[in-house]
């Protein structure tokens, strides 16, 4: 049995990086602006802190200013909202990004609409998802994103391809969708209460599992030679004590039948954290035509 390519975020979200610093450096050379990104994050979730320090390490690297609010747990809304009505009047800050889950005191809808829209780098204000679903220009959410650039990079034109997104979240489920039917595939989207999941998954040619189960979707529900995109990050305890990272897909076994899969970690990863970046870009580069 010959394995799945495996579809490399690394390299793929590296090369994305160059191409941004480049265009980066354009900007600045030309109109004199550098694009900021302004990254909030409320408590103290480990992972949380992970991958905000990510992000506003890669934006130093691609030449772009990041300023990083950390806020204690206990911060009250109305003190976030302020925060976040000054950096949409700050010139220096682009983009806007709000990191999710926040503490359950706080109205997380209402602090995305509080955002400016142009400057909402996640695509999350109602006016960004209104402009996805209605085929219009506005910031387009990291992860979709970043998913559709690999499934466009290893296959073509996606025109025709019957497609399943597994989760119908907000941050990823919903918009990968949208995204899908704006590139002409048949989608169907699956979720907890999908009645027959396997089944769902075995007619795709292409599968985003977006689900936050570890290791859920088994290879035998997948059609041989589909692309499967993992966008699960989970961790899990092994019997030894330490903890690896694993996908919303049981690898192994996946990796048999697909055509093509991305790895995790090192998959769609990278390339949300990139998508980010080239958000921050845009919406600077809107500003400043
Ligand atoms: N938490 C998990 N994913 C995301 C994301 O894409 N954006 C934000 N703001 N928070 C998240």
């Amino acid at each position: 049995m010959t394995q799945a390519k495996l579809i490399d975020g690394n390299a793929f979200s590296a090369n994305l990086r160059d191409e941004i610093t480049a265009r980066v450096h354009e900007i600045r050379d030309l109109h004199h602006v550098t694009p900021g990104l302004a990254v909030v994050l409320v408590g103290e979730d480990p992972a949380s802190q992970v991958y905000v320090r990510n992000k506003n390490k890669r934006a130093a690297e691609c030449g772009m200013k990041s300023f990083e609010h950390v806020l204690p747990a206990d911060t009250s809304e109305h003190h976030l909202l302020n925060l976040i009505e000054g950096l949409n009047d700050d010139p220096d800050v682009h983009g806007i990004l709000v990191q999710l889950p926040l503490p359950r005191h706080i109205n997380a809808q209402k602090v995305i609409e509080t955002i400016r829209p142009d400057k909402d780098v996640d695509g999350f204000h109602p006016w960004n998802v209104g402009m996805l679903a209605s085929g219009g220009i506005g910031m387009i959410p990291c992860t979709p994103l970043g998913s559709l650039m690999m499934l466009r990079d290893h296959l073509g034109l996606l025109t025709g391809l019957k497609a399943v997104v597994v989760g119908r979240s907000n941050i990823v489920g919903k918009p990968m969708a949208n995204l899908l039917i704006r590139e002409s595939c048949t989608v169907t989207i699956a979720h907890s209460q999908t009645k027959d999941l396997p089944a769902e998954i075995r007619a795709a040619d292409i599968v985003v599992a977006a689900v936050g189960k570890p290791e859920m979707i088994r290879g035998d529900w997948i059609k041989p030679g589909a692309t499967v995109i993992d966008v699960g990050i989970n961790r899990v305890t092994l019997p030894d004590g330490k903890s690896k990272l694993v996908g919303d897909v049981k690898f192994a076994e996946a990796v048999q039948v697909a055509g093509a899969i991305t790895p995790v970690p090192g998959g769609v990863g990278p390339m949300t954290i990139a998508c980010l970046l080239r958000n921050t870009l845009t919406a600077a580069a809107r500003l400043h035509r």
